[in-house]
């Protein structure tokens, strides 16, 4: 697979209030920014995670399509020999920026950190930020979905209800934030709606993709292709906000 660095990618300007909702506009000069023509910046992020996988995902992500942003993401070295954050913030905005910026006092490059859950409506928005840790530490995918599950079925105990008028509305959301010298450049977030279902259907993706059913293709994004679940998962959303960021910043 060609390399980000190899490839232009387009987006799409957006306003800065939009972009830079979370964070306030930085100095131009503070970011390392390449003019490459009249329409492409490049840009070098490191991206705050030792997960080869996440690495993998948004690269491809990058190299989607043609851009006005050329860029080049690593991981950030030596992530694990670094002082660890941790992501014990109330929303996924804030442990994103909380984040991006403990790591960018490290480097003199931009960082790009994320946060991602699933937010339940018959939980009162569980398991939220706790997605990654909602069956308890070394937990497997398959008994978080269990743990999940279950909740549901005590819920509808509780209420009363049937398994049919059960409310199995959920969200994916992904907050990723940007930081550069110890500041926050700008916290993009967005978020995919679907359906929960008992059992689990399908065996690509991660997580709760097998129980998350999205309702305009008929699958769940576990039945996705790669390319289907880019472009609709909250991930791909929000990082395609953040390139329009980088693209159309008037600090840049
Ligand atoms: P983090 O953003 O890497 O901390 O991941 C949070 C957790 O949310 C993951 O471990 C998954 O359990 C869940 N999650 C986030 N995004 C997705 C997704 O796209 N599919 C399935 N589960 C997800």
């Amino acid at each position: 697979m060609p390399g980000p660095a190899d490839r232009s990618i387009r987006a799409t300007p957006v306003t800065t209030a939009t972009a830079a909702a979370a964070g306030e506009a930085l100095p131009a000069e503070t970011l390392p920014v390449e003019k490459l023509t009249t329409e492409t910046k490049a840009f070098r992020l490191l991206l705050a995670s030792s997960n080869a996988g996440k690495l993998r995902e948004y690269r491809v992500l990058a190299g989607e399509q043609p851009s006005a942003v050329s860029l080049t993401l690593e991981l950030f070295p030596d992530f694990a020999g670094r002082p660890s954050f941790e992501e014990t913030a109330p929303t996924f905005a804030e442990n994103a920026a909380g984040k991006a910026l403990h790591y960018s006092r490290f480097t003199s490059l931009p960082v790009m950190a994320d946060d991602s859950g699933l937010v339940v409506t018959a939980l009162g928005g569980a398991p939220g930020v706790y997605s990654a840790r909602y069956a308890g530490p070394g937990a497997t995918d398959a008994q978080r979905i269990a743990k999940l599950t279950e909740k549901l079925q005590d819920e509808m105990r509780r209420a009363g209800r049937s398994s049919a008028a059960l409310d199995r509305s959920a969200r994916f959301v992904c907050a990723i934030a940007l930081a550069v010298h110890g500041r926050v450049a700008a916290v993009l977030s967005d978020s995919v709606s679907g359906e929960l279902l008992d059992r689990p259907r399908g065996n690509a993706g991660f997580g709760y993709d097998p129980v998350f059913w999205f309702p305009p293709l008929g699958k769940t994004f576990a039945e996705m292709s790669e390319e289907e679940k880019n472009l609709y998962s909250h991930r791909g959303k929000a990082f395609r906000k953040m390139l329009e960021f980088l693209a159309s910043s008037p600090v840049l």
